[in-house]
């Protein structure tokens, strides 16, 4: 049983340093193509099958030492009376946007354990199929991102609505932020439940917020969903506040303990500021593995180095792996992580 990934989040010792990729299953992966094809993604998301069969490609293409349930952080919302659809080519759409008080009592909260069975099939069916390979992860979006879909309906460049909600009606913004809160804490301990062996908690545009406001409008909806799960199950939690640098000290207010880096900091800089409060996830650059082997393993070496005074260590992009990159070079980071931080 390889194990070493649950151990560097506690901040255990371990042999060498696991690494996984965030977004390690998709579109990069010729192996990822041969099973979207037979649907839409969201058909793949709901097809436990299909779904654990893409989960696994990468650990048995690249030798990575955990598996993280393939779904996506949108598909909760949509049992709260969102409609969801992927657009080739455009991203996500969430319609109607919600932006009005109207819009906010209308979503429901609803019991989470039934409202998305196929989520939990899946994950039988890993922890069936993995057989303690390596360990699952299992996933949810933070509440203050869920929102910018939500009210933006979609992707985003300013979050204009977003933070005209927070700056003007921020009691609808709290309301908002509550129910999202209530279904994602019920569903992360319900992927517990089921088998999830650790949960990370993805915040991807944390960045987009001064500390003030990260502070006031998202940092303690996680905190709130970490204390939640404490109650529930001691599955390591990893939270990932992505741009989050200048977060990183309330972020280890969260309650989490590992936190993801981007590659936008230095892992030193961010063991000196929040010291063995917490394990760090990262943080290399996802285009990075364009490099060649030489500075590839330059590059791996340092990050390791940098990590060295951390309570543990697991690598990882600093977001998620592009579609252009060819797998020969994922499968060689991981080698190259794997060999180099053995002790
Ligand atoms: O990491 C994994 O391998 C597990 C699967 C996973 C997906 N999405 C599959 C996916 C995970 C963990 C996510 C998280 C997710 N989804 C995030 C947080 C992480 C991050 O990237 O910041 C966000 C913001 C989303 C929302 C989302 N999903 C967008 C904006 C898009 C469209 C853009 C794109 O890359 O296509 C998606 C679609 C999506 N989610 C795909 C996959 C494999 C591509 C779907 C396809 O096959 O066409």
């Amino acid at each position: 049983m390889n194990d070493t990934f649950l151990k560097a989040c506690r901040g255990e010792p371990v042999a060498y340093t696991p690494i996984w990729i965030m977004r390690q299953a998709g579109r990069y992966l010729p192996e990822y193509h041969e099973v979207r094809k037979l649907g839409t993604f969201l058909d793949l998301c709901k097809t436990p099958e299909r779904a654990a069969e893409v989960t696994i490609q990468p650990v048995d293409i690249l030798g990575v030492d955990a598996a993280i349930l393939f779904s996506d952080i949108l598909v909760p919302l949509e049992p709260m009376g969102v409609d969801l659809e992927f657009v080739e080519g455009k991203g996500p759409v969430l319609s109607p946007p919600v932006r009005d008080k109207a819009a906010v009592d209308r979503l429901s909260v609803p019991d989470m354990e039934e409202a998305l069975p196929y989520v939990y099939e899946t994950i039988r069916i890993l922890r069936r199929e993995l057989a303690d390979k390596v360990p699952l992860i299992g996933f949810a979006g933070a509440p203050f991102t869920l929102a910018t879909y939500m009210i933006e309906g979609g992707s985003s460049r300013n979050f204009w609505n977003t933070k005209k909600m927070m700056y003007q009606a921020p009691a609808l913004y709290h309301a908002l932020l509550d129910k999202i809160t209530a279904c994602t804490s019920r569903y992360l301990a319900a992927q517990a439940r089921a088998g999830a062996q650790a949960l990370q908690i993805f915040d991807s545009w944390a960045g987009a917020l001064a500390p003030c406001d990260f502070a006031a409008f998202a940092l303690p909806y996680v905190q709130r969903i970490i204390s939640e799960l404490r109650q529930e199950t001691d599955v390591p939690i990893i939270y990932f506040a992505n741009n989050g640098a200048t977060l990183l000290e309330l972020a280890a207010d969260s309650g989490a303990d590992v936190l993801g880096l981007d590659w936008r900091i230095n892992i030193d800089d961010a063991v000196r500021r929040v010291g063995d409060r917490v394990a760090f996830q990262g943080n290399m650059d996802p285009i990075a593995l364009l490099l060649p082997e030489n500075d590839l393993a330059a590059r791996i070496g340092r990050i390791l180095e940098q990590a060295k005074g951390a309570k543990g260590h697991i690598f990882n992009l600093g977001h998620g792996i592009l579609p252009d990159t060819p797998p020969e070079q994922a499968r060689l980071a991981v080698e190259l992580v794997h060999r180099l931080s053995s002790r």
